[in-house]
């Protein structure tokens, strides 16, 4: 695994440019991300090019034996786009539009930014495709960061209305899908379907689940735009910086289109700006982060960049953005990074270089203080580049269980959750976590991967519609499967998919009842544990079903259980796949020949200790 640094060399006095690339080398690093913000400095009137300084830099940072990744800056639109193109932003859900002044303002809908932002990219690609110190290329920056991916905007309006006709054909099918005869919704025509915001009270829900492929789409076909575009000039590989708990567009549609998938990893503002777990928990791992939060989208990126990823960005002491901000303990970051490695990490990049001393990222720490005196993490990137030298080969281990992990039920969950504790998400991680505990690694796959076959224990807990082909590599798994709850309950068009279970098993099985509970009800069965959040009544040959209903190889979960329920259950489910596992204290995770302790920022590895 290489180490790299996002660095924004336009930010600096020239002055500091040669000195800045030097000590990048001499600490160990081999990787530069730079220009992903840079385009009022590239174009700063249009079609008014300034690459003289970009040119300088490349061949610093390349003069100094460092790599680098160019990314396009898209996602900063300088003023005079907006100006250009006044229709341009991205509206929010009441209809308002987002404003100039910080990034992202733009609607992925709008075809003339769409094609300006691959005008730039080309040229960039054009220009530096054969430039040896060139190694890959980083299209935007976060897709659907700040709640972006879906916009209100009447192009968005538009290009929507465009997209159902393209679906259904005719109005009389869109209207019979959408069972539109409810409520009197039925339209006569596309041109009057608007976006679902603003109805009096819930909008029909294949509509919202219609709008949120749509915008899914909108994200596929503006990354393809630009990387066409670059392929013009370049054939270095291709990469996008994802996020963490960004859900609202499928990374696995988009990351066909790319040789490679990155993330952005910030354990400790993740804990704070978007997790679910308790107040105490956080509390307790505020200084190392959640044991599970970074590995969980290590092994999701790594399946959507089939099996080629990196960490683009790495949180290396606190940061701005998140309600609190703490610093990593003494370890942690190194812990981070070797974690990355442990999953199949290429490379991790810290963000970054020097601490901006203006904007609003100034408080914002870097391996470097905006004095440019070295920063607290700067002496355990040098610990951690010997670490990395010392590690000679890493096992290669193929994990024996697959969590399914789809996009489009996420959407659906949202659109009804039913209860409003009901998160897709969560109840995915939930699992991801259990099996954690007990020592298990793992592959999250998406619900169209092409093998299932190798996996001793699949689970697709809460998948709203099992597709046919899916359905047929189940009837021939040899392997566990573990379903539920909320599995298959829902046609593609939203419908109540009635006797869903019954196709699960082939057998005569009724989803009878569900019912959802307020936070703190739990629902506890005798030998079993205890279901919170959602249960599901179940009747096999008229006879109601146990908590869970196991037949043969399939088992179906008929409840969101608690933490220690679940993991009951998983390791039963385990010992069943033949799988051995053991449950670890609540502060270690292992990683194949990797042991991580989280609460003391320190890690193990079977042959060589890395401590
Ligand atoms: C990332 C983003 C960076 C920077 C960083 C701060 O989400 O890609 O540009 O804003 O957060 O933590």
């Amino acid at each position: 695994m290489e180490l790299g640094v996002c660095y924004y060399p336009e930010q600096w006095p020239q002055a500091l440019w040669e000195k800045d690339a030097l000590e990048m080398k001499n600490l160990g690093l081999s990787i530069v991300r730079i220009g992903e913000f840079a385009w009022s400095k590239l174009e700063p009137k249009e079609g008014v090019y300034q690459f003289e300084w970009l040119d300088r830099s490349i061949k610093i940072l390349g003069d100094a034996g460092l790599k680098i990744i160019l990314g396009t800056p898209s996602a900063t639109p300088p003023s005079w786009v907006l100006h250009k193109f006044p229709d341009m932003l991205g509206y929010d859900m009441g209809g308002r539009p987002r404003k100039f002044g910080s990034r992202r303002h733009y609607c992925f809908s709008h075809q003339g930014y769409k094609e300006l932002a691959a005008k730039m990219a080309e040229k960039l690609s054009k220009r530096y495709g054969s430039n040896p110190t060139i190694m890959a290329w980083q299209v935007d920056n976060e897709y659907g960061c700040h709640d972006t991916t879906r916009s209100y905007s009447p192009i968005a309006e538009k290009a929507f209305q465009k997209w159902l006709l393209q679906k259904y054909q005719s109005i009389e099918i869109l209207n019979e899908r959408w069972g539109n005869t409810f409520w009197s919704m039925e339209y006569s025509n596309f041109d009057e379907i608007a976006l679902p915001m603003l109805t009096v009270t819930e909008a029909n829900p294949i509509h919202r689940l219609d709008f949120h492929r749509f915008s899914s789409d909108q994200v596929v076909q503006w990354n393809k735009a630009q990387v066409t575009a670059i392929r013009h000039g370049s054939n270095l590989p291709i990469m996008h910086n994802y996020m963490g708990r960004i859900t609202d567009f499928d990374h696995f549609q988009l990351g066909e289109d790319l040789d490679f998938a990155t993330w952005d990893s910030y354990p400790l503002g993740f804990l704070e700006d978007r997790s679910d777990r308790s107040k105490a928990f956080k509390a307790q791992h505020q200084f190392c982060g959640d044991p599970d939060f970074q590995a969980f989208h290590h092994d999701l990126y790594r399946s959507v960049g089939r099996g080629r990823w990196a960490v683009m960005e790495q949180q290396p002491g606190p940061v701005n953005w998140a309600p609190y901000n703490p610093a990593p303990d003494p370890g942690v970051v190194k812990m981070w990074a070797l974690e990355a490695k442990a999953h199949g990490a290429e490379f991790l990049a810290f963000f970054r270089w020097r601490q901006a001393p203006f904007a609003q990222e100034q408080m914002h720490t870097a391996l470097k203080r905006a004095d440019n005196e070295p920063a607290k993490a700067y002496d355990e990137i040098k610990e951690l580049v010997k670490a990395l030298d010392q590690i000679q080969k890493l096992h290669e281990n193929e994990n024996d269980v697959a969590l399914v992990f789809d996009y489009e039920s996420h959407w659906a969950w949202e659109v009804q959750p039913q209860g409003q504790d009901f998160n897709y998400f969560k109840l995915v991680f939930a699992y991801y976590c259990a099996l954690r505990k007990l020592g298990v690694s793992l592959d999250i796959i998406s619900a169209d991967s092409t093998n299932i076959k190798k996996y001793k224990l699949v689970c697709l807990p809460g998948l709203f519609n099992i597709s046919e082909a899916l359905s047929r590599k189940i009837k021939s798994h040899q392997g566990q499967i573990l379903f539920g709850p909320r599995s298959h309950t829902k046609t593609e068009d939203f419908k109540l998919n009635i006797d869903s279970v019954s196709k699960i098993f082939d057998k005569e099985i009724k989803l009878t009842q569900v019912q959802t509970f307020r936070k703190g009800t739990k629902k506890t069965f005798k030998d079993f544990g205890t279901f919170e959040i959602w249960t599901e009544e179940l009747t096999l040959d008229g006879i109601p079903s146990e908590p869970i209903l196991s037949l043969g190889n399939k088992s179906y979960l008929t409840g969101w259980p608690d933490e220690e329920t679940l993991i009951k259950i998983l390791s039963t489910t385990l010992s069943r796949a033949g799988i051995s596992h053991k449950r670890l204290a609540d502060n270690i995770r292992r990683e194949g020949p990797w042991e991580f302790n989280y609460l003391e920022g320190k890690v193990s590895y079977e042959n060589k200790n890395t401590k």
